[in-house]
C-alpha cells in the first residue's frame, strides 16, 4: 500500500459564496482527502472527525444519494461544514441515481427524514460549486497528481461516473478508501449485501475493478467497532458545536441499533474509515481481487477470490486488481480514537 504523508495543497475549486470561515492554517504534512458522502448520521460523525484531525486536509465534499436523496445529503453536507466552521471547503453535487438503475430510496427509520436523525437544523445558505461531483473529483486529483486520497462513505456512483468520463482519474489519485461491502460476513441491507454497495452494485464493480490503490473498509470490521452508550453520552454532552449537533442527530440512530441489533451503542461504519486513515496499523488487510454481484438475490454482495489469483483463477476474477480488504480491527482503539476526535 502507498500510505504516505503528502504536502498540504488546496484543491482548485473555491466556494461560489464568499466564505464566513477562512481556512485555518494546515499542517504542512496534512494529507489531502476528498470525501464523497451521503450524510447520514455516521457520515456526519466521520466528517466532523476528519475536520477535527490535523493529520487530514479535507479538500472537498461530494454528495450522493443513499441514506437520503442527493438534495438532502447536499444540504446536510453544508450543515456539517457550518457546524465545524469550515464553509471554505467546497461542495459538489453528485448523481441522483445509480448508474444503471433507480435510487432504492431513503432510510428514515435509520437516519431520519432529514438524513440527520430528525435534527431539524436550519437551512444552510452556502451554494455548491458549478462542477458536478464526477468532474470535481477528477479536477481535484488532477490539480495535485498522486496526492489526494478519495474516501467514499456512500454508494460509489460518483467515483464510477468519474472513471467512466475521465479515465485518467485512476492514475491521478493517490489512493481510494471505500466504506462498504462485506467480504466474509453477512450484509446489512439484505442478507448478502451491505447498504452502500447494494445501492449501486454496478458502480462498485467498476470501482473495485480499477487499477488503483484501493482499500475496502466494510462490515467485516465496521460491525466490530461499537461506540458504547456511555461514550455516546460523553460526545453528546461535549460543549461544542459538534457535541450540540450530534446530540440532536444520534438518538434516533442509536434507537435503531437498540431495536435491531439489541445493543446499547452504535456501529461506527463511516467513522472507521477516518480511523483507518489516521491509524492504519489498527486494521488488518488482505489483498484479494473482488467482484460485485449485480444479478439475483445476492445482488450487491462483494465476493473476494480467496484462492488463486493467477491464471488458475475463475474467469470472473481473472485479471482483476487486488483490493486491500479490511478483515481485522483493534475495535477498542478505533472507538477510542473516534471519541477523542469528536470531543476535541
Ligand atoms: O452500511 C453502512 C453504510 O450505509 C454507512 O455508510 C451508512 O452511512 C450507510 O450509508
Ligand atoms: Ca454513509
Amino acid at each position: 500500500m502507498r500510505l504516505r504523508p503528502v504536502p498540504w495543497q488546496r484543491a482548485m475549486y473555491s466556494p461560489t459564496v464568499t466564505s464566513q470561515n477562512p481556512a485555518p492554517p494546515s499542517s504542512s504534512s496534512a494529507r489531502p482527502v476528498l470525501i464523497d458522502t451521503d450524510p447520514g448520521v455516521d457520515d456526519a460523525m466521520a466528517i466532523l472527525m476528519a475536520l477535527a484531525s490535523p493529520e487530514l486536509d479535507v479538500v472537498g465534499l461530494t454528495t450522493i444519494f443513499g441514506n437520503a436523496a442527493t438534495d438532502v445529503t447536499t444540504r446536510n453536507a453544508f450543515s456539517l461544514l457550518e457546524t465545524a466552521g469550515r464553509t471554505d471547503i467546497p461542495v459538489a453535487v453528485g448523481r441522483s441515481n445509480p448508474i444503471a438503475t433507480d435510487y432504492l430510496g431513503p432510510v428514515p427509520q435509520v437516519h431520519g427524514t432529514d438524513g440527520l436523525g430528525n435534527a431539524s437544523l436550519h437551512a444552510p445558505q452556502e451554494q455548491p460549486v458549478e462542477a458536478d461531483a464526477a468532474t470535481f473529483i477528477h479536477d481535484t486529483v488532477a490539480a495535485s497528481p498522486g496526492e489526494v486520497t478519495v474516501l467514499t462513505l456512500g454508494p460509489v456512483t460518483n467515483l464510477a461516473d468519474s472513471i467512466t468520463r475521465f479515465p485518467d482519474v485512476v492514475d491521478l489519485v493517490d489512493r481510494v478508501v471505500v466504506m462498504g461491502g462485506n467480504a466474509l460476513v453477512p450484509g446489512n441491507a439484505t442478507p448478502t449485501a451491505e447498504a452502500n454497495i447494494n445501492n449501486d452494485p454496478e458502480a462498485a464493480d467498476l470501482v473495485f475493478g480499477a487499477d488503483w490503490d484501493i482499500t475496502m473498509v466494510g462490515l467485516d470490521v465496521t460491525q466490530q467497532v461499537t461506540l458504547s452508550g456511555a461514550a455516546i453520552e460523553r460526545i453528546m454532552a461535549h460543549p461544542s458545536p459538534t457535541g450540540t449537533l450530534l446530540a440532536k442527530a444520534i438518538p434516533l440512530y442509536r434507537s435503531f441499533f437498540e431495536a435491531t441489533n439489541g445493543i446499547d451503542g452504535i456501529y461506527l461504519h463511516d467513522p472507521s474509515t477516518i480511523a483507518y486513515l489516521l491509524d492504519p496499523a489498527a486494521f488488518t488487510t488482505n489483498p484479494w481481487p473482488l467482484r460485485v454481484e449485480t444479478e439475483g438475490f445476492s445482488r450487491g454482495k462483494t465476493w473476494p477470490n480467496l484462492g488463486d489469483t493467477d491464471d488458475a483463477s475463475p474467469p470472473a476474477w481473472r485479471d482483476r486488481p487486488l483490493v486491500n480488504v479490511c478483515t481485522g480491527v483493534d475495535a477498542i482503539q478505533v472507538a477510542g480514537l473516534v471519541e477523542e476526535r469528536l470531543t476535541r
